[in-house]
């Protein structure tokens, strides 16, 4: 029996395969590399000690997937595949709505063609309505404000009434918060194409010098240094509850929503502050407009994933910041810019 993870040579996806692996699964990826690079696979195959089956393909193939489903006996799904820039999306939505959407229909065909029940999906807490208070739980008010987020809750609602209609079929939805860090090998991370989004790719792209000075959005929030505070969450503490969601939908029914967050909010200075104390770098910042569509504060109540999952987050800001640098100077470093 094999666990198929769809887009698992991405930042989470590969950590995550990393501990499938380590724990004796057998582990089938499927990736179009759209995000990522093949290159991850022989690096899971390092840190691990065992390799996983890659399939380069794309998810609107259907054929590949009975191939793959038939040739595999797969058991369980880990869906990570899609695409995920906020702003993109705005710009894309066909993309968006195509891509993330019609691919995870198609998924869920092969698996009833395939008799597979069970799929752990990668959702995320921007499905939560920008109007609600932190810290959030799985019962707060969903709502999004871009073509991404909204395919994230449509995914949500479309794998609720799959399960409906099919009681036999488990769908477990994880909410993650904002996972930055690397496996502490250093060889996997958040390796994004082009300029990156996110906050921590961008400072670890200025600890190298690739970029001159961080662009912090806004200093004039409702919170304690006025910069916008967020639940960061070590990426291999994220991989870890994949593994336990993989655990509790072997007999669990439905679909049921959980939050993977640390619960402690943290701010972007406090983040720049971590990264130059823990790695002896220095982080430029320069104070710039706030971004729209960002908040004030984002931050989790995840204690439904503490005590149904069994899963709590271990990992803190120093571990996160070390991991991520550490990952910088090990790969990134040596790759192209
Ligand atoms: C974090 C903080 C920014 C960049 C996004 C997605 C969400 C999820 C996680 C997928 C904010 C500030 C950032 C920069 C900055 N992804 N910032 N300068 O926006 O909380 O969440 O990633 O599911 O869907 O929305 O993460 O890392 O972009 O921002 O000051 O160059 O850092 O304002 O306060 P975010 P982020």
């Amino acid at each position: 029996m094999a666990v198929l993870v769809t887009g698992g040579t991405g930042f989470i996806g590969s950590h995550t395969c990393v501990e499938l692996l380590e724990k004796g699964y057998d582990v089938v990826i499927i990736d179009n590399l759209y995000n990522s690079r093949q290159q991850v696979v022989d690096a899971i195959e390092k840190i691990a000690g065992r390799r996983p089956v890659f399939v380069k393909g794309d998810l609107l193939d259907e054929a590949l997937l009975d191939e793959v489903f038939t040739k595999y006996d797969i058991d369980s799904v880990i869906h990570f595949a899609g695409l995920k820039a906020v702003g993109e999306s705005v710009r894309l939505p066909e993309n968006y709505y195509r891509n993330n959407i019609v691919t995870t229909l198609n998924l869920i065909d092969a698996m009833h063609r395939h008799n597979c029940t069970k799929i752990v999906f990668s959702s995320s807490a921007t499905v939560y309505d920008a109007g609600e208070v932190s810290p959030l739980k799985e019962t707060c008010r969903l709502g999004c404000t871009n073509p991404y987020g909204r395919t994230k809750l449509f995914i949500e609602e479309i794998l609720r009434d799959v399960c409906v209609a099919h009681p036999e079929f488990t769908a477990i939805l994880l909410r993650y918060f904002n996972p930055i860090g690397a496996h502490p090998a250093g060889l996997i991370g958040e390796n994004p194409n082009g300029i990156p989004n996110n906050l921590l790719p961008y400072v670890t792209n200025v600890a190298l010098g690739r970029l001159p000075q961080l662009n912090v959005f806004g200093n004039d929030y409702d919170t304690p240094d006025g910069t916008g505070v967020r639940d960061y969450i070590h990426v291999v503490d994220l991989a870890r509850g994949h593994l336990n969601a993989l655990d509790y939908a072997q007999t669990a029914t439905g679909a049921q929503a959980f939050n993977l967050g640390t619960g402690n909010g943290t701010s972007v200075l406090e983040i720049v502050r971590a990264y130059e104390e823990e790695n002896g770098v220095k982080i430029p910042v320069n104070i710039a407009p706030r971004r729209p569509g960002d908040n004030a504060t984002t931050f989790a109540d995840a204690t439904r994933a503490n005590e149904i999952l069994g899963w709590h987050a271990e990992y803190d800001i120093r571990d996160m910041v070390r991991d991520s640098w550490n990952f910088a100077k090990i790969t990134l470093a040596n790759e192209e810019a």
